[in-house]
């Protein structure tokens, strides 16, 4: 059987003020579906009713209820709740351990971020079959690779191995080195040899043995949650799936997607998502004289942004802030975000 997980527990303070403390970007509807971003990742994961009895979700304490109101019909048995965010390693063990107690260590799992946006949902769920069975046959760590498009440093880089085989039509490779978040230069070195994808952050292997994994390459981790249990969650080192185990594990695969992914890192990402035909994209009420490459944002369908002789801006309103940022400094609002909680 396959149990399907959805990690909720991360910020995505890039989306501020539109992402806040208790409501952080898989909360937000940014994709023009109406729905949240994790509402869409549970819905592609629970085409049908009964699916919706195999769905875990993991997340931390201050989303819970968040949670609990976008996913109303998620079993509340099958909502962790991390009492503090420790990042996603502890969250995938903990939970793994947890799904093996209740469904055996045979169990497929996979995890899922419950913040990214993907197109063809055809193709996805032929993917997902193809790891699964991969999974299932082979002690692996199946990973999805998208073909990387620049010398990002927010992803981690998959080097493509040796083919071991069809699954499910799909060809998969080993994974000879798995490299998280490089810097540009490394980045760049990658890309040119042709051989790396981007780490989607899917991740899909039998719970058993992602266990035995994570027992030999996060020792102290597994010690520490399996002797003490959640009690030991607020000292569990910090750290992520990606540093703790897949750039360790020998065990790594990879299939490579052609699903449509995107990881809406930031604005800039929903302009690549709803750019059309228009001079600016308007998730708001918008009057504009001269304005042009605007993305506009209002979060009440009452208020109108009204703006003359400008170009390349953001404009996000939100509840009591208004945040107008040129657009290739988006990346800037994570700093300016301490600076705005300082001031009273
Ligand atoms: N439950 C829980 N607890 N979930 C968490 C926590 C936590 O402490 N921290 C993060 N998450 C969730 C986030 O909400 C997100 O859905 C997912 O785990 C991934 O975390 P991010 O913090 O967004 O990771 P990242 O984007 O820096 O990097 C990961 O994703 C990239 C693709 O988007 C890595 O796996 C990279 O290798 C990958 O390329
Ligand atoms: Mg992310």
């Amino acid at each position: 059987s396959f149990v399907p997980v959805i990690l909720a527990g991360g910020k995505g303070e890039r989306f501020w003020p539109l992402s806040r403390k208790q409501r952080p970007k898989q909360f937000l509807s940014l994709d023009g579906s109406g729905m949240s971003l994790l509402q869409s990742t549970a819905q592609r994961l629970c085409p049908t009713a009964e699916g919706w009895e195999q769905l875990w979700v993991v997340t931390a304490s201050h989303l819970a209820s968040g949670i609990r109101e976008q996913l109303p019909q998620l079993p509340q048995a099958n909502l962790l709740v991390e009492p503090e965010g420790r990042d996603t390693a502890p969250a995938v063990a903990w939970t793994t351990l947890e799904i093996a107690k209740r469904y055996g260590e045979d169990t497929v799992v996979g995890f899922f971020p419950a913040d990214h946006w993907i197109a063809d949902r055809e193709k996805f769920d032929r993917t997902l079959d193809a790891a699964v069975e991969l999974a299932s046959v082979r002690d692996a760590i199946v990973t999805l690779g998208v073909k990387p498009g620049y010398a990002a440093t927010g992803y981690g880089y998959i080097e493509q191995g040796d083919a071991i085989g069809e699954f499910g039509s799909l060809d998969a490779y080993r994974v000879t080195r798995f490299t998280e978040k490089p810097d540009t230069a490394t980045a760049e070195e990658f890309l040119a040899t042709g051989r790396f994808s981007w780490n989607s952050g899917i991740f899909v292997f039998r719970a058993g043995v992602a266990l035995s994994q994570l027992r030999t390459h996060a020792p102290e981790l597994m010690q520490m949650l399996e002797e003490r249990g959640i009690e030991a969650y607020p000292e569990l080192p910090k750290t992520s799936i990606d540093y703790a185990l897949m750039e360790k594990t020998d065990l790594a695969c990879v299939l490579p997607v052609a699903f449509g992914w995107d990881d809406l890192g930031d604005w800039n990402a929903i302009e690549r998502l709803l750019r059309g035909d228009e001079p600016n994209v308007e998730l708001a009420n918008h009057v504009g004289q001269d304005t042009e490459g605007a993305i506009l944002y209002a979060s009440n369908d009452r208020d109108v942004i009204v703006t003359i002789g400008l170009e390349d801006i953001l404009v996000v309103r939100d509840g009591d802030v208004t945040l107008v940022v040129k657009k290739d400094r988006t990346q800037d609002i994570k700093q300016i975000l301490k600076a705005v909680r300082d001031n009273p």
